[in-house]
């Protein structure tokens, strides 16, 4: 347990470099760099770097369970870049108890109970997706599954068809591109300062995005059949508070972007990189493509868990101190940040025997756990959509493995590249695959289905 205290500080050792140089490693080669320094100092160490200052390193499960589970008045997450782009209504600018009552309120409508109901929505995307995907010759995943991915989340959590999904499928990822740069620009050249400047160019897109998702909110208000809705917005605009106030729809236009920029790219990262791993596992293509004709789905699940743990989408998470506090054998100032590894405790052997190995069949006894295995977090900012991108991560491979062959490689692995959001294989997570069903089965298949259907 972490508790306020007024001992002497005692930081973890670091190395002994200037701040400037620290800055530029943690920059271009963190990964590396954060593996190096764990075989040096222990599970604990402390950096010195631009722009954040002193910031201590943690990945002892226990510490990092005592963190997440930290006093809101002794350890809180920092301004994210994400909220302030965003705007004031998306919990990543939420603090305190106005962060807990809204993460209550987005928890229940992502329950895993829910998501099967989204299935069909996953599958046919992927379904739209295969017919572009060339056979034979090599080609990247990322993009193709973040289209996936947007299309998904789009249609399950906003509700949108039709007109409003076309508008949003071409604004939304404008929004998202220009936004990534923008949110690396000092406050004051974020600013609109008229069409042409960063800040305006923004603006426009974004007005026209919240445009869509207030005639979205007006529609489900006014739907008498509201109840019967499953996607998320409408959860969202029926949600009440403790105080039985209802969310503000600017605040909810504002969650709604939270959701994409949160959750498509990280999934169809993740996804590339699952297959990036399969391609170099032959055996595990063979095994996954007999079980999705035999109707399993374990060994699927389990390759997942590993993806997740061998190559996390999002290396560390961000908390900093409110007061000085002990921490294990530590005392922290206040104001001091931290970064809870993700990268380290996945890829300790304490944690994970033969932890540089890709093997699914390391959960044949059971899933992974935190605080050893934590892709979506803990405590009261883990991620709400985790049910979401498991459920979207598991259809999309059922669908690929009973449609394609996946050719195995000898290439290197691919290394890691850091788009920002999340850290994405550096050559798109490249596959060759061929159909495995012939086009004239696929004919068959179509038209027993138009058969049936007339
Ligand atoms: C593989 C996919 C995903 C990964 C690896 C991931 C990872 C994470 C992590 C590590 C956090 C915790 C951040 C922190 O503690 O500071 C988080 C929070 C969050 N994620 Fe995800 N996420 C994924 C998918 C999604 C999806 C699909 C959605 C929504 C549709 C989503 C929405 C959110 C939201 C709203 C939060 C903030 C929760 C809060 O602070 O209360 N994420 N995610």
């Amino acid at each position: 347990m972490i508790e306020a205290t007024s001992a002497p500080v005692r930081l973890p050792a670091g190395p002994p470099i200037p701040k400037l140089v620290q800055g530029l490693v943690m920059l271009t080669a963190r990964q590396k760099a954060v593996a190096a320094l764990r075989r040096r100092y222990g599970t604990e160490f402390t950096v010195n770097v631009p722009v954040l200052g002193r910031t201590v390193v943690i990945s002892d499960p226990t510490l990092i369970k005592d963190v997440f589970s930290a006093d809101r008045e002794l350890i809180v997450r920092p301004g994210h870049n994400l909220g302030a782009t965003i705007g004031p209504g998306s919990t990543f600018s939420l603090e305190g108890d106005v962060h807990l009552q809204r993460h209550r309120l987005l928890v229940p409508p992502f329950a895993g109970k829910r998501m099967r109901g989204y299935e069909s929505i996953i599958e046919e995307e992927v379904m739209r997706a295969i017919p572009e995907w060339p056979e034979g010759q090599e080609f990247e995943t990322l993009e193709p599954m973040m289209r996936i991915t947007l299309n998904a989340i789009l249609r399950a959590v906003f509700g949108a068809e039709g007109t409003a999904l076309s508008q949003l499928l071409e604004l939304v990822p404008r929004a998202v591109a220009l936004g990534s740069r923008f949110v690396l620009l000092p406050a004051a050249a974020r600013r609109d300062l008229g069409p042409w400047s960063p800040g305006g160019r923004f603006k426009a897109v974004r007005d026209q995005i919240d445009g869509v998702l207030n005639e979205l909110i007006a529609d489900v208000r006014a739907d008498p059949d509201v109840e019967q809705r499953s996607d998320v917005l409408a959860l969202l605009v029926q949600a009440r508070d403790d105080n039985d106030a209802p969310i503000p729809d600017s605040h909810i236009v504002d969650e709604l972007l939270t959701m994409v920029v949160a959750g498509h790219e990280t999934t169809a990262t993740q996804l590339a990189w699952t297959v990036e791993r399969l391609r170099r596992h032959p055996e595990l293509l063979e095994r996954l493509t007999a079980e999705v004709d035999e109707g399993g789905s374990d060994l699927r699940q389990a390759v997942i868990w590993e993806s997740q743990r061998t190559r996390p989408v999002i290396d560390n998470i961000p908390r900093r101190t409110k007061k000085r506090i002990r921490l294990g054998e530590w005392v922290i100032p206040e104001d001091t940040n931290m970064f809870l590894s993700i990268q380290l405790p996945h890829s300790d052997p304490a944690n994970f025997p033969d932890a540089e190995a890709f093997d699914p069949d390391r959960y044949a006894n059971g899933a992974p756990k935190p605080p050893t295995w934590i892709p979506f977090g803990g405590g009261i900012n883990r991620c709400v959509g985790a049910a979401f991108a498991t459920m979207e991560m598991d259809v999309t491979l059922r669908t690929l493995f009973r449609e394609l062959r996946f050719v195995p490689t000898e290439a290197p692995a691919e290394p890691l590249y850091d788009r920002g959001v999340a850290l994405a294989p550096k050559h798109g997570g490249r596959v060759v695959v061929f159909r495995r069903h012939p086009a004239a089965d696929r004919g068959a298949d179509v038209r027993s289905a138009v058969d049936v259907n007339s």
